[in-house]
């Protein structure tokens, strides 16, 4: 699988994609991240990638041609998917970033701005996700959860296949008694009796009774 970011800041991504699992699964070649600066598509001499908004408005636009350009130059094919990111798309959950992971390449175009000429989203892109009900500055943090969420799904990718799709019951680890001062008392925060117990029927019984946080 590989995932192409348009981006206009390509620095954002230094760190977090070559770090931990990431970085081990470009090291294995189970994935490949090209990173690539929007402007080098541009023509004049200010590298714009922007415009004002017609029918006037505040901000500025992202303009069509240089993503179109970045698009094109990536070589996608039918096996290929074009995700714009904007908080109008798709909210992004499990089921999608299982069927992402079937596609052998991913372009992942970055927005900025107050958002991005609509063409892109009727005719340059697949599809349009949103990571949430929320406006960020950019499309940048919303790439880099698709590339995470993507990738737990691509075999290979992390150890246990069998945990990648899971939301986790509660954990504990050692030690079975951690001491806390809270408000000038000690309280004593203990690990659940039957997780200590060994009965293995109760634990499963337990676990699916406390999957989810409240
Ligand atoms: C400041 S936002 C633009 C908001 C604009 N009013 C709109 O509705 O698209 C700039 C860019 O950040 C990205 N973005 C912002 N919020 C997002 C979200 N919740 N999910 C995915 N991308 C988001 C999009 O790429 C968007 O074009």
């Amino acid at each position: 699988m590989k995932f192409d970011i348009i981006t206009i800041f390509p620095n954002i991504f230094d760190g977090f994609l070559t770090e931990s699992l990431l970085a081990r699964a470009q090291k294995l070649g189970i994935i490949k991240i090209g990173i690539h600066n929007l402007r080098k598509w541009t023509t004049d001499r200010h590298q714009k990638v922007d415009d004002k908004p017609f029918g006037g408005g505040v901000g500025m636009v992202m303009k069509v041609e240089p993503i179109f350009k970045a698009v094109r130059s990536l070589r996608p094919d039918k096996k290929t998917r074009v995700i714009l990111f904007s908080p109008r798309g798709k909210k992004l959950d499990q089921k999608t970033a299982k069927r992402l992971s079937k596609y052998q390449q991913l372009i992942l175009i970055c927005g900025r701005y107050e958002g991005v000429d609509e063409r892109v989203a009727e005719y340059i892109a697949n599809e349009v996700i949103s990571i949430g009900d929320y406006v960020l500055n950019g499309g940048e943090v919303a790439t880099i959860v698709v590339i995470e969420a993507v990738s737990r799904m691509i075999p290979g990718f992390i150890a246990k296949q069998e945990s990648a799709l899971k939301f986790d019951h509660a954990q504990y680890t050692r030690p079975e008694i951690v001491e806390i001062k809270k408000g000038g008392k000690i309280k004593r925060l203990k690990v659940p009796a039957v997780l200590l117990s060994g009965d293995h029927a109760k634990i499963e019984k337990w676990r699916k009774k406390h999957g989810a946080l409240t």
